[in-house]
């Protein structure tokens, strides 16, 4: 069911799941529209993995399997969701998947090489316990990498006050800060580095980007111009003279050693 830009009409009667399970729908659309978009906010986390052919690697929360298309085929991936939405996304790409909640991850002990997580665990508030767990199943020296967005920052703004108001579900982050690093020390890792990492979103043209990011927030209750001028109120959208449109982007990057 394809998103109609100011469709409104459509779910006036629906639940917080339905709006949350439209939401995937929308993002994944995004997704498929425009997989390379993000592709930095995918290749520069994973560069720092240090991944070797045969590694069991895990993405959680995966969303719809995207990180797979940056994957030599020696990687084995396995993507972890909360919302049944994108893992049917996953399993209809043939992605292996499981679903988690954050108090328990379906992995043994020490039976994971790499975790990645990009971009979701802002949803949760108490991180503790999910941190506790990861470190359960990472192996010994095996390694984590969390990007994410830095309370305080542009992104967060542009989240919690444009998302928040033109989408139907709203937005509230848990950002990732300082405290991060103490959650990840007190879950047991070790050789804790933190990094912010700069890009850009890429696109054809400036109607794709404003678009996508339509469709990626959920951005419902906006027409493209409120989008445009809600992104530029804390990022910047650039059109070089050689084509295309860029947005920059940003998130703080943890890595760590169990
Ligand atoms: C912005 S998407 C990121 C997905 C993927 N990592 C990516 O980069 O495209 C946010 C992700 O957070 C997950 N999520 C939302 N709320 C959550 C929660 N309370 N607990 C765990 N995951 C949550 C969603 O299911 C979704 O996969």
């Amino acid at each position: 069911m394809a998103a109609k830009i100011n469709d409104v009409s459509a779910h006036h009667h629906m639940n917080y799941q339905e709006i949350f399970d439209r939401r995937g729908q929308m993002y994944h659309e995004a997704m498929l529209h425009w997989p390379d978009a993000r592709q930095q906010e995918f290749t520069l986390p994973l560069s720092l993995l240090n991944l070797q052919p045969g590694d069991y690697l895990v993405d959680l929360p995966s969303g719809g399997g995207y990180l797979q298309r940056y994957l030599a085929d020696e990687i084995n991936l396995h993507c972890l969701e909360s919302s049944q939405v994108f893992a049917d996304y996953c399993q209809q790409h043939g992605f292996s998947v499981s679903l988690f909640h954050e108090h328990n991850l379906p992995l043994a002990d020490g039976s994971v090489d790499k975790l990645l997580s990009i971009a979701g665990i802002h949803h949760i508030v108490d991180k503790q316990p999910l941190f506790n767990e990861i470190h359960r199943v990472i192996r010994p020296d095996g390694l984590l990498c969390i990007a994410d967005v830095e309370t305080g920052s542009a992104v967060a703004g542009f989240l919690d006050d444009v998302v928040d108001r033109y989408s139907e579900t709203g937005h509230r982050g848990y950002f990732l800060d300082h405290n991060t690093l103490q959650a990840l020390a007190e879950a047991g890792f070790c050789q804790l580095k933190q990094q912010r990492l700069h890009y850009q979103w890429q696109f054809p043209d400036e109607e794709a980007l404003l678009r996508y990011c339509w469709l990626l927030f959920g951005l419902e209750k906006a027409r493209l111009g409120d989008v445009k001028a809600g992104l530029q109120q804390y990022l910047n959208i650039e059109s070089p003279p050689e084509g295309g449109a860029r947005l920059e982007w940003q998130l703080l990057c943890f890595t760590a050693c169990r």
